[in-house]
């Protein structure tokens, strides 16, 4: 199916000078480019109005769905200058998978995947002088959709707004790529079976805030949460997945039992390893066995990963009775070469992640 947006440039894009200025160290999240997409759909007349315009506030009625009840779902790839100097994105056909599969929990019109990989593409092709040149930069691509039915009644939506917006980012965490501290919720979970977990949708993310926000008052960067039915099991952080690390080469992460978020990191990881002879389990695994394995020091390292994080050293955890360290970063910092070298275009992709 050939898709044809309608382009409408921004007649007032940022200045080259002051463009260069917002790349030197954009942090994360708070530069965007000039342009975003936004594609309509209406039951019975399916999907319209493909454009590329200026990017710009969007008027919603206050009876939107979406303000409401929250049927919101969103995406997060990056673009990049590859070393030959192309531009590429990765595993973007992964990201369209998960959005409509995001789309039919939340009972939301499935978005083709085909007209969110043509998005990504003009929007990427009209935003590239966007792309930061850095090695630690990006263009962060944020697909988003949302219920835009102007209705009260508790129902799936009629009507939604499919936007693509782009943000050139550096490192997600102040900082730089150093170890991150972690804060063991005691008091929040993130994920019911049954629930939303596995979806990529806003709700999720609003409900990890307290935790969140009790993790940065004990000078945590991310929050872990625990499983929903023994608070015994490790789940996920805030915005990320988790692996474990052992001394004899083994890596642990949690299975995806429903209540995880299917990370594309945290498969393409999965994939590496497995292809460079480490076992890699995916399974429950408790705090107690974190805990016990880090302080015995059979277990020497941990790491976040996530499209935002790509793949960030974990040191030290709390916890309500005390916290531990994790000291080595040798596994991690391997890994997140072998990866990002694959993703900038200096390493073979024999994967066909690479687009
Ligand atoms: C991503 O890693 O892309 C995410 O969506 C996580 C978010 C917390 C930034």
């Amino acid at each position: 199916m050939s898709i044809e947006f309608e382009i409408r440039p921004n007649p007032q894009p940022v200045s080259d000078l002051e463009r260069a200025a917002l790349l030197t160290d954009p942090g994360f999240g708070r530069v965007f480019s000039d342009h975003m997409v936004t594609v309509r759909y209406a039951e019975g007349k399916g999907w319209y109005d493909p454009r590329v315009e200026p990017r710009a506030p969007i008027a919603i009625d206050p009876a939107s769905a979406v303000l409401h009840y929250a049927q919101e779902i969103f995406e997060g790839l990056k673009a990049y200058h590859a070393h030959d100097g192309s531009v590429t994105m990765f595993r973007p056909d992964a990201n369209a998978a998960r959005f409509r599969r995001s789309a039919e929990r939340m009972a939301m019109a499935p978005l083709p995947e085909d007209l969110f990989l043509a998005s990504l593409d003009e929007l990427v092709r009209i935003d590239r002088q966007w792309i930061p040149t850095d090695e630690g930069g990006s263009l962060y691509l944020r697909p988003f959709m949302f219920a835009s039915e102007v209705f009260l009644g508790v129902k799936p939506s009629s009507d939604y707004l499919y936007v693509v917006i782009a943000s050139a980012v550096g490192s997600y965490f102040k900082g730089g790529v150093k170890p991150v501290a972690l804060w063991v919720s005691q008091d929040y979970t993130r994920s019911a079976p049954g629930g939303t977990g596995a979806a990529k949708c806003g709700g999720n993310y609003a409900a990890s805030l307290s935790a969140q926000a009790e993790a940065a008052e004990r000078g945590c960067d991310q929050v872990v949460f625990l499983d929903a039915v023994e608070r015994r099991y490790v789940e996920e952080l805030g915005g990320m997945n988790v692996f474990f690390v052992y001394d004899d080469g083994t890596m642990v992460t949690p299975a995806l039992t429903g209540t995880i978020l299917p990370g594309i990191t945290r498969d393409s990881i999965l994939t590496l390893a497995r292809d460079r002879g480490m076992t890699v389990v995916e399974r429950p695994y408790s705090f107690d066995e974190w805990r016990t394995d880090a302080e015995s020091g059979k277990l020497r390292e941990a790491f976040a990963c996530g499209t935002a994080a790509v793949i960030t050293p974990i040191g030290r955890v709390a916890f309500p009775d005390g916290e531990f360290t994790m000291t080595g970063t040798e596994v991690t910092e391997r890994l997140r070469r072998e990866l990002v070298d694959i993703q900038r275009g200096r390493a073979a992709d024999p994967y066909g992640w690479v687009h």
